[in-house]
């Protein structure tokens, strides 16, 4: 697997992958991988000849010094997960690759306001950081697919109008939520719990699962 840190060396490999005529599909991180992430290389791998991920904990999108300070950081066991599941290349920029000057470029798109409920709402500006890397990433990587994981709801719905207004040509392929034996997501920020604060996650998946098969039953009993 190649291992690029800044975004001239990763655009001429892509040029090179181009010029044999193959698909690239494209897995953004910002590292602590799990097996979430890695089911995206493998769908990407089934469906592409080259797959790129990138590994940049991207700061625009923490409203909160603290969570950027404490977020997981494992650079060389990712990279190990990577190269195992056999990911082409990664990308792992220097920030000041992704943002060289103070005056950060933000795409124009309407997102109806998107941004501003649900998770939004509690994270200021959160989902105007995602949009911004990953609209950066995607101008560098030039996929022909994406590649997102279910469990982002709000983030995938963003992005997709993202794709919709800017990249029209790239294809978003979302992958189910990879989840543990006990039922609860796959998530980096999930190293950070106890087993007490697992076990209370849980109720949340507990809880729809159960109203989900109940609707189920009821709407089976209906017709
Ligand atoms: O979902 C994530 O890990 C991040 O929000 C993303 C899409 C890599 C952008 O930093």
């Amino acid at each position: 697997m190649q291992i690029y840190h800044t975004i001239s060396s990763i655009e001429h490999y892509l040029h090179l992958c181009r010029a044999t005529g193959g698909t690239v599909g494209f897995v953004p991180t910002m590292g602590a991988l799990h097996e979430g992430h890695i089911s995206l290389i493998t769908e990407s791998k089934k469906e592409n000849h080259f797959t790129i991920s990138s590994i940049f904990v991207n700061p625009t999108q923490f409203n909160n010094k603290e969570d950027l300070a404490k977020y997981p950081r494992t650079e060389v066991e990712d990279i190990d997960m990577l190269r195992k599941a056999g990911c082409d290349a990664v990308f792992i920029p220097y920030t000041t690759e992704i943002y060289p000057e103070k005056s950060y470029l933000i795409p124009d798109i309407d997102l109806h306001g998107m941004d501003e409920v649900m998770e939004g709402a509690f994270r200021p500006g959160h989902f105007k950081g995602v949009l911004q890397v990953v609209y950066i990433l995607l101008k560098i990587v030039e996929p022909d697919v994406l590649y997102l994981g279910q469990k982002d709801f709000q983030q995938q719905a963003i992005l997709r109008l993202l794709l919709d207004q800017q990249f029209p040509q790239i294809r978003m392929n979302t992958v189910a939520t990879y989840r543990s034996e006990s039922g609860l997501a796959l998530s980096s920020r999930n190293r950070r719990l106890t087993v007490e604060q697992k076990e209370q996650a849980l109720a949340i998946y507990r809880t729809l699962s159960e109203i989900k098969s109940k609707l189920l039953l009821i709407m089976f009993l209906k017709y």
